[in-house]
């Protein structure tokens, strides 16, 4: 191997020392000092140097993505079990528990605790072995947890190796992952706009990211940690939960924004009070406290009844929840022309935000509630993007409350609506719905689709009023003399916009194929298309069972793909476009063909395995079994004694094999 000059190894050091110090400072600290345009630039010179130069630090943290989506995840067994707490629902019941900790280490004196806010997201493990990041395991039945090693590693909060502290053996550090507030509004409003089912909570968002197989997926997610526990450890010792998160701080290991040791369950219970007020501040979703003994010697003591500690109790806050009135509800009109209620709501604070309107959903939800104009409603915010009306007071109603029903017409052009059969959605099915159409555009300019900056919601709507563009195609043709006619363009902004079109023409299959707004195919499933498929060419016309051959892609979502790929409208629009389209994402065809792809076996006799196996043999190099035979079998696989089935097959035409011929079809 070649020798690495000395100052490009120094410079990848330090690279790496300083990257994760900044991601130190952002993740676990939140006092960033550099851009992450900075962040990322720097990023890419390692990333550069370590392939030139072959060599990737242990915590790099270019190593924290790359890693092949898994077929499924390994179990883990957990060297001490993860547990659950009890739960307290008011101050007294946290009293009670402070009872029952003095009643078993008989004492009458003041008991230390901790009082910490509780997480609201994933319970997670993670091993450190001499101080380099191991493993990562969720916390299954409490006994047994998955490896999500691959995902975690992505998660930039958790340090790859353990810096500037004692460094133990081995130790199994517990904390939570979640999902900031901020962070999950952001990801479920792209969600919606792009027709993806929206997370109801960040706790949800932040358990389907960590249960990803592709880490990439996870990679794709801002997700933070609170460390808060410890399992198994060796070559050291802590005395008390402080001494522990003091540890795990100076270990660089983010731990809960509030630990306060309480002398005595009164300073506790202030302590809980403390964190209830600060609740609506915290860039993150808690549902209460968690109230620890503080000295270990004393848990140990105190022990644990089933699968609950003694010594610990979590403090449930009551939820986000106000009462309003709904002043008016109204349909909006999406990309896909889907129909979805709205309540516009009289402001009212819940939980720090001001709320003024709430999804109904569809009108089943509507019927359900019996949910109407005028009605006094409880809405709740439980870390929910869009807050849901949980209740409708009917004690309140004055008589003078209006149903809102299903429409008959699309509200925004009037076109005929339609339910599908078991969708609950109502769809407007005017090709040129003009909402429809301006939400495709958007969607088409948005950020993670084509990205034309200074094409926002007002210019869309101005070029679609004034008849310049009427499909995303349009876009293309638009000349600078057609804006500056605009009132809201000048000759710069004018010229700005022209060079964002231009630039956007490069771009790469993934996004491109999101740009499109094909039903169901959000950014997730454009990237397995194009990891999957060469180039654009190589979709058109494309069947369905061909992209369900794709891991992880859907049925529906494959339908909808090949028909979007079949519509010669479709095909005259796409092979109109001049785009310089590049594909950095192809890794090869979904799979190999097979020897019986697309041929239809059936079996009959007396065969010398089961017919079981024989049909998993058939089905494992792509074929498939029929019962009967008919003129679409392509072979019939006789055994001894074979009968009707044999004479019908020979009066169809269709082709007999023996079992010994099968097999050497198959390749075996
Ligand atoms: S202590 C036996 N501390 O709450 C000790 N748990 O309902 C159990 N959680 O499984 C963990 N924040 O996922 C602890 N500050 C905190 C926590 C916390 C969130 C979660 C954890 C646990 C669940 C129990």
């Amino acid at each position: 191997m070649k020798k690495i000059p000395d100052n490009v190894k120094k410079e990848i050091k330090d690279l790496v020392r300083e990257l994760n110090s900044h991601c130190y400072r952002y993740y676990v600290l939140d006092s960033p000092v550099i851009t992450d345009e900075d962040y990322d630039r720097r990023y890419r010179h390692l990333k550069e140097l370590e392939e030139r130069c072959k060599y990737v630090m242990p915590d790099s943290p270019t190593r924290r993505v790359g890693a092949p989506p898994l077929d499924k995840f390994e179990k883990v067994k957990h060297r001490e079990p993860m547990l659950s707490l009890d739960n307290a629902f008011s101050r007294d019941e946290v009293k009670e528990f402070d009872r029952r900790v003095k009643r078993f280490l008989k004492t009458e004196e003041d008991v230390a605790y901790t009082v910490e806010p509780k997480y609201d997201g994933l319970a997670i493990e993670l091993t450190y072995r001499k101080g380099v990041f191991y493993r990562a395991s969720t916390r299954g039945d409490g006994y047994e947890g998955e490896d999500v090693t691959a995902n975690i590693r992505t998660v930039r909060a958790v340090p790859l190796k353990i810096a500037g502290a004692e460094v133990p053996d081995e130790i199994d550090i517990r904390g939570e992952v979640y999902m900031d507030i901020n962070e999950f509004e952001q990801l479920n409003k792209e969600r919606l706009k792009h027709n993806e089912p929206a997370f109801a909570n960040p706790r949800n968002a932040a358990a389907g990211a960590i249960r990803q197989l592709d880490s990439s997926v996870t990679a794709s997610r801002k997700l933070f940690l609170a460390c808060y526990g410890i399992g198994a450890v060796s070559g050291m010792s802590f005395n008390s939960q402080m001494e522990f998160i003091k540890w795990l701080e100076s270990a660089r290991f983010p731990v809960p924004a509030i630990v306060r040791l309480a002398k005595g369950i009164d300073k506790a219970v202030s302590v809980i009070d403390e964190i209830e007020e600060k609740r609506a501040d915290f860039p993150f979703e808690t549902d209460g406290a968690v109230i620890k003994v503080n000295e270990f010697r004393l848990q140990e003591l105190l022990g644990v009844k089933t699968r609950e500690p003694r010594w610990a109790t979590a403090f449930k806050f009551a939820a986000h929840r106000g009462t309003t009135k709904i002043k008016d509800i109204i349909a909006g009109v999406g990309r896909t022309g889907t129909i979805t209620p709205v309540a516009m709501l009289e402001p009212v604070s819940i939980g720090g935000v001001t709320v003024s309107r709430s999804t109904l959903h569809n009108w089943d939800e509507i019927r359900r509630k019996d949910i109407r104009i005028g009605d006094t409603v409880v809405v709740e915010r439980a870390g929910d993007v869009i807050p849901h009306v949980i209740e409708v007071l009917k004690g309140k109603r004055t008589g003078r409350e209006k149903p809102f029903p299903p429409p008959e017409k699309c509200p925004v052009c009037g076109s005929a609506v339609e339910r599908e059969e078991g969708e609950v959605a109502f769809q407007c099915i005017g090709l040129n719905c003009a909402a429809q159409v301006q939400e495709r555009i958007m969607h088409f300019v948005s950020r993670g689709a084509m990205d034309i900056e200074g094409l926002g919601e007002k210019n869309v709507e101005l070029l679609y009023s004034k008849g310049l563009i009427k499909h995303f195609v349009d876009i293309y043709s638009l000349k600078k003399q057609d804006l500056l006619e605009l009132p809201r363009f000048a000759e710069r902004s004018a010229q700005n916009l022209i060079e964002a079109i231009e630039k956007s023409k490069k771009t790469t299959l993934a996004r491109f194929l999101f740009s499109l707004g094909i039903i169901h195919v959000g950014e997730y499933a454009a990237k397995l298309l194009a990891r999957n498929f060469k180039k654009l060419e190589d979709l058109y016309k494309v069947g369905p069972e061909r992209i369900e051959d794709i891991k992880q892609m859907g049925e529906k979502t494959a339908a909808s793909i090949s028909k979007f790929f079949n519509d010669p409208r479709n095909l005259k629009t796409l092979r109109s476009l001049d785009l310089e389209i590049s594909n950095p994402d192809f890794k090869g065809m979904a799979r190999q063909r097979l020897p019986f792809d697309g041929l239809t076996f059936v079996i009959t006799g007396t065969l010398p395995r089961p017919r079981k196996e024989i049909r998993e043999l058939i089905e494992g190099v792509g074929g498939h079994v029929s019962g009967s035979i008919s003129k679409s079998a392509d072979y019939l696989v006789v055994g001894e004694d074979a009968g009707s089935k044999l004479k019908k097959a020979k009066s169809l035409g269709v082709n007999t094999v023996s079992y010994g011929e099968l097999l050497k079809l198959a390749g075996r």
